[in-house]
């Protein structure tokens, strides 16, 4: 949503209450309303409720308002009491309010908009539940912790910098809660992760004041696949328990690696899926692994040791790719930022003319634009798998495969 240039000359809106009939989902863990011919984007609700709701973003020239519901009129089915207690005060989570299965069937309508507005597809989707947070609740293996100015760490509110002074997070993992970061004063001003591995049960707190040790002693180990990661604290590894093994079996399932073949792993990360691709395509296989973060190279260097025909490629995938000037690969998978791979990356992917591609995507906005280009340069969907990865959030990971239009 573009910046209002005309703000300043508005009256605000902010604190102004009203009612509403609320409408569909929106992407970003909201519901669409409309009041006096105005868009409202309204969270804490659920599509077909009445609710009394108070604007925390606008002003008489905005095209739409953001509000808050803080009255239930009317509630729809699927409406639950918060488990947390923080609930709409803090920002970390949307759908609080939301039973599980109907949170999933939220995010499913997310990622079929998403594919049909951005992609032109008509797809149906099922949100599938991960193993290991039956209440949805105890799985976040990764919180930032920011600390106020009284030394007291906590978590921001939503779409602000105010420290909201949490004194647990429901959803964060039993290990992350043991770190007892809440209890104790800290610089004012300055952040506080705790990073948890919950198939090893190896933690590490990274504060900003506490001057950092060895790089051994900033490192932790996962356990995902049959084997043992290396995962920097700054680097990346999937926060939910059952992340990464069902993305694995995802991944490996879309490409369906046979041996001998050659594979791009994109966004490798430490190598989670440059792992099991090299195990499949085998000693007489390629697997290329590229990765633009250098802790997570020198994790992936260390973790793909050992397996025979493995590289790893440090840089931007753009420009690892262009200066590669690889003509052919069979198997292409790529998980890029929240932001997407891109029309440049995509069309160079596309020139590849791998049988497969496999596209893990953390945004479905940004698969949907991706796959939009892809289509561009004659791949075409066919599977589509999403999970719940991040429940009581509106967040959601998709899976997709492409394959070659003329297949
Ligand atoms: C969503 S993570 C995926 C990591 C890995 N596939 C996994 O599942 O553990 C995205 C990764 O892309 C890396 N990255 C971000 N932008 C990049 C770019 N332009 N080129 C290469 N890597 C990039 C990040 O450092 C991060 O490790």
């Amino acid at each position: 949503m573009s910046r209002d240039r005309t703000a300043g000359a508005q009256p605000s809106a902010v604190g102004a209450t009203f009612e509403v009939e609320t409408g569909p989902v929106a992407h970003g863990g909201h519901v669409v309303a409309r009041h006096e011919g105005r868009v409202v984007f309204v969270r804490h609700a659920l599509p077909g409720e009445r609710v009394r709701v108070v604007v925390t973003e606008g002003h008489g020239g905005s095209r739409f308002f953001r509000a808050d519901a803080v009255e239930i009129l009317q509630a729809a089915p699927g409406r639950v009491d918060p488990p947390c207690p923080w609930a709409g005060r803090c920002g970390g989570c949307d759908f609080q309010h939301v039973a599980l299965p109907v949170q999933r069937e939220l995010k499913a309508t997310v990622v079929r908009e998403q594919l049909a507005r951005l992609a032109g597809l008509e797809w149906d989707v099922e949100v599938e539940e991960v193993a290991g947070a039956p209440d949805g609740l105890g799985w976040r293996t990764r919180v930032r912790y920011t600390v106020d100015d009284g030394g007291r760490a906590g978590l921001h509110a939503h779409r602000s910098h105010l420290v909201v002074p949490v004194d647990r997070c429901r959803i964060a993992h039993p290990l992350v809660a043991a770190a007892d970061v809440l209890d104790r004063t800290w610089e004012p001003g300055s952040s506080v992760e705790v990073v948890a591995s919950a198939s090893t049960g190896e933690r590490l707190v990274l504060a900003d004041q506490v001057p950092r040790g060895p790089a051994a002693d900033r490192t932790l180990v996962e356990a995902a696949a049959g084997r043992r990661f290396r995962v920097s604290g700054s680097g990346f590894w999937q926060v939910h328990p059952g992340a990464a093994g069902a993305l694995v079996t995802a991944v490996i399932d879309g490409l369906e690696p046979r041996a001998g073949e050659s594979a791009l792993d994109l966004y490798g990360g430490v190598g989670l899926f440059a792992a099991a691709i090299a195990e499949r395509v085998g000693a007489g296989g390629r697997v290329t692994l590229v990765e633009a973060d250098r802790g997570a190279v020198s994790d992936a260097v260390h973790n793909l040791a050992g397996l025979p025909g493995v590289r790893v490629e440090a840089g931007r995938v753009d420009r690892v790719l262009r200066a590669l000037r690889l003509r052919r690969a069979d198997l292409v998978v790529l998980d890029p930022p929240r932001a997407g791979a891109g029309r440049t990356v995509m069309e160079q992917i596309t020139r590849i003319k791998a049988r497969r591609i496999v596209y893990v995507a953390c945004d479905p906005a940004a698969l949907a634009r991706d796959l939009a280009y892809a289509a561009e340069h004659g791949y075409r969907m066919s599977a589509l798998r999403a999970f719940d990865l991040f429940p009581m959030t509106h967040h959601v990971e998709c899976v997709a495969t492409l394959v070659s239009a003329s297949d």
